[in-house]
């Protein structure tokens, strides 16, 4: 088996989504111990914006400059370690009602035409179908159903929308939400996820 393990969160060791996804994973490898992990930390290493030479993507490009080669050999290879992975622990914390643009940046380069989805007369079709995405979800406010920010979830709503345009149906979400709602109320919300990461199999 193997996982893909994804941070996203710019807030370093005050991060909440850090260690959750860290214990998310090595639950996984207690389950799994033959599991090889691959981790990609967006923000240490940072992936350059979608733009122009990434758009070409298994084009051949003659002229390419070596940046431009180097840019789409990162894109190639952000593509196989999805393509790879039976299971993507991504830590996804809100920022702006969405999430960091390192991962919106991760996001592009998985969402390739004719690759990892396609049109056809039926519609869009998802190819990346048969993985399980695991998110963890961290968040200042709270945005469940019937909260008056319900509306305001571009983050988790999001990720389930372009996960499920991609063919993965199985995303599996554990939340800390109400961090920002002081001590108590946040060691609740992560203590909550940490049962999550507990029940997983
Ligand atoms: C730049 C930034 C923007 C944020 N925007 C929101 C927001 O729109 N809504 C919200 O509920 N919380 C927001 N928060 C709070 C974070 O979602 C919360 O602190 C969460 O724990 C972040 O995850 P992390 O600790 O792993 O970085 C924001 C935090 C930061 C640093």
């Amino acid at each position: 088996m193997k996982i893909l393990h994804i941070d996203s969160s710019v807030t370093g060791e005050k991060s909440v989504s850090r260690p959750l996804t860290k214990e998310a994973v090595a639950k996984l490898k207690a389950i799994h111990p033959d599991a090889e992990v691959v981790y990609r930390d967006l923000v240490k290493e940072p992936l350059r914006h979608y733009n122009a030479v990434l758009r070409m993507f298994g084009a051949d490009i003659p002229n390419a400059t070596p940046e431009q080669k180097e840019e789409l050999e990162t894109g190639k290879t952000i593509l196989a370690e999805v393509q790879a992975a039976e299971v993507i622990v991504v830590g996804a914390p809100m920022y702006n009602f969405g999430i960091p643009s390192q991962l919106k940046a991760w996001i592009d380069l998985i969402a390739v035409p004719g690759v990892t989805f396609r049109y056809s007369s039926a519609g869009p079709e998802g190819l990346l179908g048969g993985r399980k995405v695991i998110v963890i979800s961290s968040r200042g406010g709270a945005y469940g159903p019937g909260s008056p920010f319900e509306p305001a979830d571009f983050q988790e709503k999001y990720l389930k929308t372009v996960f499920g345009f991609l063919g993965i149906t199985d995303v599996e979400i554990i939340r800390a939400e109400g961090i920002g709602g002081g001590p108590e109320r946040a060691a609740e919300a992560i203590a909550g996820a940490k049962k999550e990461i507990e029940k997983l199999s």
